[in-house]
């Protein structure tokens, strides 16, 4: 069966192999007659998933023993609540950059809990663009500090971590794994899994030990405290989405590792942006100092041309390029396991299009 090109922001395309190793072991995993569905998360099989999966993740980041790593429910949105609730409370402040909605939300979730500043936003330029550290005003002494390291609607990602002298906090949920991370400069890191790393269903969460011992004197919820999941699997994880993750991850070591996927995510978004850049008929929305390596978005000139547009490469089998709703437009996510081939399919319709409707 011929696969289409997918562009989507999420759920995300995922790497073949992968999909056609889980697809042979659905029924009968490794010979033990029964489904990783349909085993206990306290099996032997599944304790060597999560076990194997943690140290792929911790041996691609280069993160030692300082780190914990959770395979936590709920999504990334989740965590824009759980993150304060653990270490924020009325006499703390947290830093928060806004660089988009999802930053958005999480500055909404967190003044629940404690004291917020903003730093910077871009809420006022409609995103377009992320913020150089000397616009940076941070507060004078804040317990972390919290940014989005690439913003999936606008197309706008950090170039490196902001400039802090507290932990910083991150949602990596779309470039989580595209390109190494100073583990140094951060307390947390979490992403939902279902762009550049799995299936939706499990949130990734990095926490460092010392940053865990700095929780705020709350009334967390057992489920919500992070120590609780630092301990054991306290309760059923979602281990389908696990066992994926397992294997994206045997996939992204035996690619390369990050460095390989940097390089080749750095190779993907130069080409098309360099298309878009060619001339006027498509125009990048956002300023090119931060434009994302995962998510390429641009307009054409009115919105009946962008539907023909996405009409046309959906037909040449080109899927999932329309903005997300709230901003319209045309966007193609090309995350880690989004190939090259994707990609120069993509600008081989672009000019074809512009040709024929320019
Ligand atoms: C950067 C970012 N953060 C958070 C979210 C929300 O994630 P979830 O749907 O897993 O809650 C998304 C979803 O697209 C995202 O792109």
């Amino acid at each position: 069966m011929d696969r289409a090109h997918n562009f989507c922001a999420g759920p995300a395309t995922l790497p073949l192999p992968v999909l056609e190793k889980v697809q042979q072991e659905l029924t009968n995993y490794r010979g033990k007659g029964a489904s990783i569905l349909e085993m206990s998360h306290r099996s032997k099989e599944y304790t060597e998933i999560n076990n194997q999966a943690v140290s792929r993740l911790k041996n691609l980041l280069g993160a030692g023993n300082e780190w914990d790593v959770l395979f936590l429910q709920g999504g990334a949105s989740s965590q824009f609540m759980q993150v304060p609730q653990n270490f924020l409370s009325p006499d703390r402040t947290a830093d928060y950059i806004n660089t988009g909605t999802w930053s958005d939300n999480a500055i909404r979730e967190a003044i629940i809990f404690g004291n917020v500043h903003i730093p910077f936003s871009s809420k006022n330029e409609d995103y377009t663009r992320i913020p150089k550290n000397s616009e940076l005003k941070l507060s004078e002494n804040p317990h972390y500090v919290h940014f989005t390291s690439n913003n999936t609607i606008y197309g706008t990602q950090f170039p490196s971590e902001p400039d802090a002298d507290a932990p910083l906090v991150c949602d990596a949920s779309s470039d989580f794994l595209s390109r190494p991370l100073d583990l140094d400069k951060y307390g947390l890191i979490y992403a939902g899994a279902q762009k550049n790393l799995g299936p939706a269903g499990v949130t990734i969460v990095l926490i460092k030990k010392s940053f865990a011992e700095t929780q705020a004197e709350n009334n967390i919820p057992t489920i919500l405290d992070y120590k609780t999941h630092m301990k054991k699997i306290f309760n059923t994880p979602p281990v389908f989405a696990v066992y994926m993750v397992n294997y994206v991850l045997e996939w992204l070591e035996k690619s390369g590792g990050i460095e390989y996927f940097r390089s080749l995510n750095q190779k993907k978004s130069k080409k098309l942006y360099t298309e878009l850049d060619s001339d006027d008929f498509y125009r990048g929305t956002v300023q090119k100092e931060s434009r994302s390596k995962m998510n390429v978005t641009f307009r054409l000139h009115n919105e009946q041309l962008e539907e023909r547009f996405l009409s046309q490469a959906n037909q040449n089998g080109l899927l999932a390029l329309k903005g997300h709703r709230s901003v319209g437009g045309v966007r193609a996510s090309i995350y880690n396991a989004c190939p090259m081939e994707s990609v120069d399919a993509l600008i081989d319709f672009m000019k074809a299009f512009r040709k024929g409707n320019g």
